[in-house]
C-alpha cells in the first residue's frame, strides 16, 4: 500500500542555519535535516517518497527516531528488552504530539507490550539538536532493558567520518575514515567518559574539512559506558545511533518506573568543521555553561602537582604562592598530597582529613596568605576513590564498588567507592561539605584516576547508576556551594563531556603539558568545546610526561589559547623562565576577553607541518592567530596564511604580538609584513593571505589583527 505522507503531520524545527523537517504519523521520521528551506515544505515532502524494490518487505520501511524490529527495521533497533521473555519486539504508536518552533515531544505507546516512550527532539537558535528517549513500564511485572538508543538520520552523501581515539597523556586524537557498508562502531566500557573513546564523532560529505563540506557533528553527553554507531543500511540509508551501555540485568523497570537516556547532541553545518564548532561553542556558552563563567574572567591558575607532587611543606607552599602572585597568578591550587597519610599514590584515598603531620597549623594560614596576596584558593579531591591502605577501607571494606568474591585489578593502586551505598555517598558529601564550609575555597579539582571494573551494588551490575550517583554528588555539592568552581579531571582528559560540563566549570584535558602534544590535544577538543573550559598550563621546560624540552615562547603561546595556568614550582625556576611566565600571563590577561568570547577558527594550512588556530571577536573588531610550527617545514616556503571570519570590507592592522627569540636569526630575512605597519582588508586576509614566516620546528608566533 502506498503510504500517503500528506495524511501525516509535518513538523518543522527551525534553527538559524539549519532546519529539521519531521513527518509524524504513527511514528516519526526526520525527512530533512540540513539547510533551511522555505515555501510549502509540507507539500514538498511528497518528493521524498521512496520507491519499494522487489525482494524485500512489500511496503516502505521508514527510518524513524526510534527504529523497531516490529516495523521491519533490520538495522540496530532503538530498544531491546523483555518481560521475562515476552514483550521483546514492541511497536510504538504515537499518541500525543507537542511542538513549538524549536521543540518536539512525542508520546508513543505499545499497549500490548505495556510500554510508553517519550521522545524529545529540539533544534535551538545555535543550530544544536538534542534528542533523548524516556521509557516507562506500564505493566505490573518488571521490564528488563538491554538497550535504549537515540537515533538520527544522515543523508546518503555523508560518506566520511572523523572519529576520536586516544589514551592517557594522548587524548582527543582524530582519525578520518570512509563511511561505507559495515559502518563504524565505538564502544566504551571503562566506566567513565574515557581517554580512549571521547563520545563524539563527525560525519560529512567526502573530503569535508575545517572550511568546507556538509558536516554532522554528534556528541553523546554521558560520563560512563557508551556505544556510538554510524551505520550504512543494506539499502544505503545512513544513521547515527548513540546509547549508554547497560550491563547485564542492570536496568529493570518496575511498574510506572522510567528510564531516560542521556542526551545526544548534534549539529549540522554546511560550513565544514569550523561552522559546526561555532554552533557547538555557542550552544555551550548559551545553554550549558554556568553563567558564572561567562560573566567573570577565568582566573589564571598555579597548580602545585608537577611542582612538588606529594612533598608538602606549608612554608614552602606559601613561598610558592608568594612567587605565583608576583608572576600574576590569580588562583593557587594545592593538588594531591594534602590529606592524612597521602605520601605517595599507594595509600590514603578516602581519608579526607587534613594531614596534621604535614600541616600542623592547619590550612587556614596558607589560605589566608593566598588571599592576602589577592589570589583565590583551590584544593584537589578524588572523592570516588579509595585505597585499601586507608582508614576508610579498614572501617568500611564493604564500600567498594565490586562483586563480592572476586579480586579486582587495581588502577593506580586504588579502587572505586560504591556511590549507591548511602552511607558512603553521605560520608563523601559530608567530607567535601566540611572543607568547603570550614575554609574559604573557591575551586576544587575533582579527579577520578582509575577505570571501573565489575561495578556492582548488592551483587548486581550497577555501572549506570554509579554515574547517576556521581552526578548527584556533584549536584548536591554545587547546590550547597554554588560559588565554588569545579574542574573535572580524570587522570587528565578521562571525563570530558557535556553532561559533566553542566555541573563543572573547567576540564583538565590531559596530564600531558608538552606544548607540542598539547597543540594536537587542544585542537581535537576545540571542535566541541570553547577555550574558556579547556585548562591549559605552562609546564616546566623539561616536560614530565614526554621528557621533551620546549622554549618558554612555545609553551606560553600554546597555554594562552585555553583557560591558562602554570604547573611547576616557581621557586625553583630560573629568572628567565619566571620572566617568561609573567609575560605570557600578562598576554593572556590582555587577550582573554577576546579568547573566551570570540569565535574559534581552526585554519587549514598549505603545509601540514603547521597548525593554525585563530579567535575572531564576535563583532569582528579584532582577532588573534597562533601559527604553530609542529615539525620541519615541508618546503623552504610554506605558502600563505589565509585568515577567515574577518569583516571583509574592513581594513585591519596586522602585527606580531609574540615570536620565538631566534626569529630573525634563522633566515636572511623574514616577510616584511611581520616587521610592522601592515594594513590589509579582511577580504585580502581571507582570500589572498600573507606569506608564512620561517619558523623552527616546535615554535610559534602570535599575530594580532585590529580593525581600523
Ligand atoms: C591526576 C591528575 C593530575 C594530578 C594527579 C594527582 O593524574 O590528572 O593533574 O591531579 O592526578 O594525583
Amino acid at each position: 500500500m502506498v503510504h500517503l505522507m500528506t495524511q501525516n503531520k509535518i513538523i518543522v524545527l527551525t534553527g538559524t542555519n539549519s532546519q529539521a523537517i519531521i513527518e509524524v504519523g504513527e511514528f516519526a521520521e526526520i525527512l530533512h535535516w540540513g539547510k533551511p528551506v522555505k515555501g510549502e515544505v509540507a507539500s514538498f515532502c511528497f518528493s521524498l517518497q521512496r520507491p519499494v524494490p522487489y525482494g524485500r518487505l512489500d511496503n516502505d520501511v521508514a527510518m524513524t527516531l526510534a527504529p523497531e524490529l516490529g516495523r521491519g527495521v533490520f538495522s540496530s533497533p532503538c530498544l531491546e528488552g523483555h518481560r521475562n521473555g515476552a514483550d521483546w519486539a514492541p511497536v510504538f504508536v504515537i499518541t500525543e504530539i507537542e511542538s513549538s518552533t524549536h521543540t518536539l515531544t512525542l508520546t508513543s505507546e505499545d499497549t500490548l507490550a505495556g510500554l510508553r516512550m517519550i521522545t524529545e527532539l529540539s533544534l535551538d537558535k545555535q543550530d544544536v539538536m538534542k534528542t533523548r528517549h524516556s521509557l516507562v513500564n506500564l505493566k505490573s511485572t518488571p521490564y528488563q532493558v538491554n538497550r535504549l538508543a537515540n537515533t538520527l538520520p544522515l543523508p546518503a552523501r555523508a560518506a566520511e567520518l572523523m572519529t576520536y581515539y586516544g589514551r592517557w597523556v594522548h587524548e582527543f586524537q582524530t582519525v578520518r575514515q570512509p563511511l561505507q557498508q559495515g559502518g563504524y562502531q565505538q564502544e566504551n566500557r571503562r566506566g567513565r567518559t574515557s581517554h580512549e573513546h571521547y563520545p563524539a564523532l563527525v560525519a560529512g560529505t567526502r573530503h569535508f574539512d575545517e572550511m568546507q563540506g556538509d558536516v554532522y557533528g554528534f556528541h553523546f553527553a554521558w560520563s560512563g559506558n557508551h556505544r556510538l554507531r554510524v551505520d550504512v543500511k543494506a539499502d544505503g540509508r545512513r544513521y547515527m545511533q548513540a546509547e549508554a551501555i547497560y550491563l547485564p540485568g542492570e536496568i529493570s523497570l518496575q511498574q510506572g518506573e522510567e528510564l531516560t537516556t542521556p542526551w545526544l547532541y548534534a549539529s549540522y553545518s554546511d560550513q565544514g568543521l569550523n561552522g559546526m564548532s561555532h554552533q557547538f561553542h555557542s550552544h555551550v556558552r548559551e545553554s550549558i555553561l554556568d553563567k558564572q563563567i561567562i560573566n567573570t574572567a577565568r582566573p589564571i591558575h598555579l597548580n602545585t602537582w608537577e611542582g612538588i607532587y606529594f612533598e608538602h611543606d606549608p612554608d614552602y607552599i606559601m613561598e610558592m604562592a608568594t612567587q605565583s602572585a608576583q608572576m600574576g597568578v590569580e588562583r593557587f591550587i594545592i593538588d594531591d598530597g594534602w590529606f592524612k597519610g597521602r605520601n605517595g599514590d599507594k595509600a590514603a584515598l578516602g581519608d579526607w582529613f587534613l594531614d596534621a603531620d604535614k600541616y600542623p597549623n592547619g590550612l587556614t594560614p596558607i589560605i589566608d596568605h593566598v588571599r592576602e596576596l589577592g589570589m583565590e584558593f583551590g584544593l584537589w579531591f578524588e572523592p570516588e576513590m579509595i585505597n585499601k591502605d586507608s582508614d576508610l577501607y579498614r572501617q568500611h571494606p564493604d564500600w567498594l564498588l565490586a562483586v563480592e568474591g572476586y579480586e579486582q585489578p587495581t588502577g593506580r593502586n586504588q579502587y572505586v567507592i560504591n556511590l549507591q551505598n548511602d552511607d558512603a555517598f553521605n560520608y563523601l558529601y559530608e567530607r567535601l561539605d566540611h572543607f568547603l564550609t570550614q575554609y574559604h575555597i573557591d575551586y576544587i579539582k575533582w579527579d577520578m584516576n582509575r577505570e571501573v571494573v565489575q561495578p556492582a551494588h548488592n551483587g548486581h551490575a550497577a555501572g549506570h547508576q554509579q554515574v547517576v550517583r556521581y552526578y548527584q554528588l556533584v549536584d548536591k555539592i554545587r547546590a550547597a556551594h554554588p560559588k565554588v568552581d569545579i574542574e573535572s579531571c580524570a587522570a587528565g582528559g578521562g571525563r570530558i563531556d557535556f553532561e559533566v560540563l553542566k555541573r563543572t566549570h573547567r576540564f583538565w584535558p590531559s596530564d600531558n603539558n608538552d606544548a607540542l602534544e598539547r597543540q594536537t590535544i587542544q585542537r581535537g577538543m576545540s571542535y566541541f568545546f570553547p577555550p574558556e573550559v579547556m585548562g591549559s598550563h605552562i609546564g616546566s621546560s623539561h616536560c614530565h610526561s614526554t621528557r621533551r624540552r620546549h622554549s618558554i615562547e612555545f609553551r606560553g603561546l600554546t597555554a594562552i589559547f585555553g583557560h591558562m595556568g602554570i604547573e611547576l614550582d616557581p621557586v625553583k625556576e630560573l629568572q628567565d623562565e619566571k620572566q617568561g611566565f609573567e609575560r605570557y600571563i600578562k598576554l593572556h590577561k590582555k587577550l582573554r576577553p577576546l579568547l573566551h568570547t570570540g569565535r574559534t577558527w581552526l585554519i587549514p594550512s598549505d603545509d601540514e607541518a603547521h597548525q593554525i588556530h585563530a579567535v575572531v571577536a564576535t563583532d569582528q573588531s579584532e582577532a588573534v592567530v597562533m601559527l604553530a610550527q609542529l615539525s620541519m617545514p615541508t618546503n623552504s616556503l610554506s605558502g600563505h596564511l589565509r585568515i577567515p571570519g574577518l569583516d571583509r570590507t574592513a581594513v585591519y592592522r596586522v602585527s606580531i604580538l609574540d615570536k620565538p627569540s631566534n626569529y630573525n636569526e634563522i633566515v636572511n630575512y623574514q616577510p616584511f609584513w611581520t616587521e610592522g605597519d601592515c594594513k590589509l582588508s579582511g577580504e585580502w586576509c581571507e582570500d589572498v593571505g600573507l606569506t608564512m614566516p620561517i619558523l623552527d620546528p616546535e615554535s610559534a608566533i602570535l599575530i594580532k589583527l585590529e580593525k581600523l
